[in-house]
């Protein structure tokens, strides 16, 4: 079994370091943070994440997993170095290298020979040299391996990957780190360099395409009296297309698919290609923010301008607690910027723990701890977060609270006969 330095510990580091040492390895996770570094010591995990608590508390009771602060105190005695720390985008749309460059100018210096560092946060194509060069150690091997984690379902996705992505122009490094994943079930594709870092920013972009494609398909199935669930079921059957990926929703969002979008755009766009595609794709998804808010203004009676919306579903998917360029919080945005009042409830938002306000300080809505104080004296009630809470919602009860009947269920979360018998007006996305 290998000894692995991880450096940072967002969901991506944490969940590579609690489930390499989980497969056995001895794990070392770096931050700089010193607070969280003690909260996670003490096996308090930050992020809602399906799994990761009892994966962290197994890693602290058998000794394989540990917490430091600082790059160096992790990397001093490892034999790879998982870089997992942020690329956020800069203001012309690429990505900012910053975090993975004062990292790797942290652990340069005290790398053991020999040791292989490895570039798991989503990097520009090239970065794997760029990252080489910052190390200045011709003694270590930089290797790319893009990671495929959902928000949500992370600790499945690495422990039952599609596949793993090595991209090394060195082999015995490519297979030192093909073993690190010995034991998962899993195809195992080595590369080069640059080809694993394209693989990871293509296969984002192409997931947001889909979904910005299946908007559209939604959109047109309104505007022709088709049933988009019908319209991607009949797709999906095709093995070409799959099934996966083809719900439609308010518009799709979270801490990847923008950021990823805008930055391949940027480095086609450097490299001399105008991928104007990327850009229609994001339009596609501004304009799906915007049909779905309008949906919500226009449901709000004219002669009731003081009443409220109920949004149900504040984060940018169900099964995470991350508000990050979330969906709904991009409709709520415009609603609230056309004069409606929100009462929101999301159960991975306590409103005791407001971190909406901390990071929209413009987005004036209130949040509320039950879908009922929310929904009390409504005149709409929106989902738009599919939470699975939210399907078995008590729609008599509803009845009975609500100033209003409208629903809009921007997920197609709920069956629309049950509202409809309760005598709600239903609108959902396509259907
Ligand atoms: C995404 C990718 O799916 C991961 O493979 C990748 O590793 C990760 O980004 C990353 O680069 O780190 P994630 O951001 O967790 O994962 O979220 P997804 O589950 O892909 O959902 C993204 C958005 O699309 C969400 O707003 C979601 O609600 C929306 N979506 C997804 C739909 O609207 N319809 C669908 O059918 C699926």
């Amino acid at each position: 079994m290998a000894s692995i330095a991880i450096i940072g510990t967002g969901y991506v580091g944490l969940t590579t370091g609690a489930c390499f040492s989980h497969l056995g390895h001895d794990v070392v996770c770096a931050d700089i943070d010193e607070a969280k570094v003690a909260s996670l010591s003490a096996g308090e995990i930050p992020i809602v994440e399906k799994g990761l608590d009892r994966l962290v508390d197994e890693g602290l009771r058998s000794g394989k997993l540990r917490f430091v602060v600082g790059a160096a105190e992790a990397s001093k005695d490892a034999e790879f170095h998982y870089l997992c720390v942020p690329t956020p985008q800069s203001a012309d749309g690429s990505a900012d290298l910053s975090y993975l460059e004062t990292a790797a100018a942290q652990i340069g210096p005290v790398l053991p020979h020999g040791s292989v560092v490895v570039n798991k946060s989503t990097v520009p194509v090239g970065s794997t040299r760029v990252v080489a060069k910052v190390l200045g150690r011709s003694d270590v091997a930089v290797v790319s391996n893009p990671e495929f984690l959902r928000e949500g379902t992370a600790v499945n996705d690495f422990l039952q990957p599609d596949r793993v992505v090595i991209g090394s122009q060195d082999q015995e490094a490519a297979i030192r780190v093909a073993a690190l994943y010995s034991r998962i079930a899993a195809p195992i594709m080595v590369t080069d360099p640059v080809s694993a870092e394209t693989i990871k920013y293509a296969s984002n972009a192409f997931l947001a395409s889909k979904l910005s494609f299946v908007n559209a398909i939604a959109t047109l199935c309104e505007a022709v009296g088709a049933d988009v669930s019908d319209v991607v079921l009949g797709m999906g059957y095709d093995r070409r297309i799959g099934r996966e990926f083809l719900r439609p929703g308010p518009g799709w969002g979270g801490s990847c698919f923008p950021k990823d979008t805008r930055a391949l755009a940027r480095i086609a766009e450097n490299a001399g290609y105008d991928f104007h595609f990327l850009n229609e794709v994001l339009r596609v998804n501004e304009d799906q923010f915007g049909r779905t808010a309008q949906k919500l203004i226009e449901a709000v009676p004219a002669d009731m301008p003081d009443s409220h919306i109920a949004a149900l579903g504040l984060t940018f998917k169900a099964g995470t607690d991350d508000l990050r360029d979330s969906p709904a919080i991009e409709v709520l945005m415009r609603v609230t910027a056309a004069g409606v009042k929100v009462k929101a409830y999301d159960p991975a938002v306590p409103p005791e723990r407001n971190r909406l306000s901390e990071m929209y300080p413009d987005l004036d809505i209130e949040i509320v701890s039950d879908p009922y104080a929310a929904a009390e004296d409504a005149v709409v009630l929106t989902i738009l977060t599919e939470w699975d809470e939210f399907t078995w919602l008590d729609f008599d009860k509803l009845a009975e609270i609500m100033a209003g009947n409208n629903i809009v269920d921007a997920r197609n979360l709920l069956d629309p006969t049950i509202p409809r018998r309760r005598g709600f007006n239903y609108r959902g996305v396509g259907r």
